[in-house]
C-alpha cells in the first residue's frame, strides 16, 4: 500500500533528524520506505536547488524563485515520487507543495492561488496523504538552524538563513494557516523539546493514521 508523507517546518524545526528516525522504524516494522527531499531528490532538481540556495544570489526575484522550486518539483515529481508511489513504497519528503505555499506565498507574498495552480502544475495532481506540520516560533527555529551552521563549519547561512525573524514568523503562520485549512491532511506537531520527544510524538501520529487507514 502506497502513502506519501511530506514534512514541513521552519527552518531548524529538525525535520531531516525526525525524517530518517521515523524511516528507521517503518523499515523495522517491514516497510518499503523511500526518502527524499525539495528542493532537489534528482540530478537536475539537486542542480535547480544550488541555483537557489546560493547566497551569492541575492538578486533573485520572487517569480524566479517561484518558477525554479516549480520547476525542480516538476521534475522530482515525475521521477521519484511518482515510480516509488507506483511500487507501493512509503515516500516520505522533506517539504513539498505547502513549502512553496509557506515561503513563496505567505512569506514572498506571491498570490497564493497562482502558487496553487504552479503546484497542480508541478505535481500533476500528486499529493500527500499526510502532512507533519513541525511546529516551533521562528526565533527559536533559526537558532537552531545558525547553531547548526556553525556546528557543521558552514561559513555562510543559506539564502533563507539570512532572512528576518520576522520573514520565517510570516512562513510559520502561513503554514499554521495552510494546517487550519486542510486539517484532514495536516497534524500540527510541537516541534520543541528533545528528538526522542518529538520522535515519539510523530510515532503516535503515524500509527493513528494507519489505524484509520486500515479502517477505511
Ligand atoms: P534546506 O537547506 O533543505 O533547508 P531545510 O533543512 O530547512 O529544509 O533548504 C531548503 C530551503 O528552501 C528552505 O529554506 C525552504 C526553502 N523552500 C522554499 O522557499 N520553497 C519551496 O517550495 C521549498 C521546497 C523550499
Amino acid at each position: 500500500m502506497s502513502l506519501f508523507i511530506t514534512f514541513e517546518g521552519i527552518e531548524g524545526c529538525g525535520k531531516t533528524t525526525q525524517i530518517s528516525l521515523l524511516c528507521e522504524s517503518l523499515r523495522l516494522q517491514g516497510h518499503q520506505v523511500v526518502v527524499t527531499r525539495e528542493p532537489g531528490g534528482c540530478a537536475i532538481a539537486d542542480a535547480i536547488r544550488q541555483i537557489l540556495l546560493d547566497p551569492v544570489h541575492q538578486a533573485m526575484t520572487p517569480k524566479t524563485e517561484l518558477l525554479l522550486y516549480a520547476a525542480a518539483r516538476a521534475q522530482h515529481v515525475a521521477e521519484v515520487i511518482q515510480p516509488a508511489l507506483a511500487q507501493g513504497r512509503i515516500v516520505l519528503c522533506d517539504r513539498y507543495i505547502d513549502a512553496t505555499l509557506a515561503y513563496q506565498g505567505y512569506g514572498r507574498g506571491l498570490d497564493r492561488a497562482l502558487v496553487e495552480d504552479l503546484n497542480q502544475l508541478a505535481t500533476s495532481g500528486c499529493r500527500p496523504d499526510l502532512t507533519l506540520l513541525l511546529d516551533m516560533p521562528a526565533a527559536d527555529g533559526l537558532e537552531r538552524a545558525i547553531q547548526r551552521n556553525s556546528l557543521q563549519n558552514l561559513a555562510t547561512e543559506g539564502r533563507f538563513e539570512l532572512e528576518a525573524v520576522a520573514f520565517h514568523d510570516r512562513v510559520r503562520r502561513g503554514y499554521l494557516d495552510l494546517a487550519e485549512k486542510e486539517a484532514q491532511r495536516f497534524r500540527v506537531i510541537e516541534a520543541r523539546g528533545s528528538v526522542a520527544e518529538v520522535a515519539e510524538r510523530i510515532l503516535a501520529v503515524v500509527k493513528t493514521f494507519f489505524a484509520s487507514r486500515k479502517q477505511s
